[in-house]
């Protein structure tokens, strides 16, 4: 099982004149190494509310600047995982594909919508396959177990078929037992 760390990369407090010592993302980096020898599969970076004179600078993806100076000293010694205000899928896709982030992590975007993969996915172009379990009823499935009615639906949508009953069009032996053989 891979070992995570969450860190908090800053203290938020490099502007605060009145303390003189933090914790930085150069802390961070140097730490990063280190954990990377340790045994450490990924570094999960994060920033917490632990001091009352820090002023987050918080905005979309407002953490991915810590993640991607860690990812350029560590490369692939250690994989990273950035969190905080990724709202949508091409600001996700850019932090993999452009900053070269290995993980997005998301906490609120999915408690406001627990089908976020899929939103997302839909607003990238991509197909996500569903659980055979339940893509049988899903139009746009790559696979389709169909009964009568299904079929034309599953065909439409360009899945292939893997198996019909015709009649009657209800859960008969013939349909459970290519259920549970998938
Ligand atoms: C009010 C609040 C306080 C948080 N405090 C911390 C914290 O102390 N340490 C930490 O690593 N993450 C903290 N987080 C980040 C969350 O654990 C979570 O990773 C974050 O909400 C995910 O970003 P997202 O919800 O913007 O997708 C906090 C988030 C919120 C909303």
């Amino acid at each position: 099982m891979p070992l995570f760390f969450r860190i908090s990369a800053t203290d938020w407090l490099e502007e605060v004149s009145e303390i003189s010592e933090s914790w930085t993302v150069d802390d961070t980096v140097k730490l990063a190494g280190i954990l990377a020898d340790k045994g450490v599969d990924v570094l999960d970076v994060s920033s917490g509310g632990n001091h009352p004179l820090q002023h987050p600078h918080a905005g979309p993806a407002y953490q991915a600047p810590f993640a991607i100076k860690v990812k350029k000293a560590v490369g692939d010694k250690l994989a990273v995982s950035v969190v905080g205000m990724i709202d949508n899928a091409h600001l996700a896709n850019d932090l993999l594909e452009k900053d070269g982030l290995d993980i997005i992590t998301v906490g609120r975007g999915f408690q406001k919508n627990p089908g976020l993969v899929f939103a997302w996915a839909d607003e990238l172009g991509q197909h996500v396959q569903m659980p055979n379990q339940v893509s049988n009823i899903m139009p746009n499935s790559k696979i389709c177990l169909s009964e009568t009615l299904l079929t034309y639906h599953c065909r439409s949508a360009g899945a292939s078929v893997v198996a019909e009953v015709r009649s009657p069009p209800s859960r008969s032996s013939r349909f459970r037992s290519s259920w549970n053989d998938r």
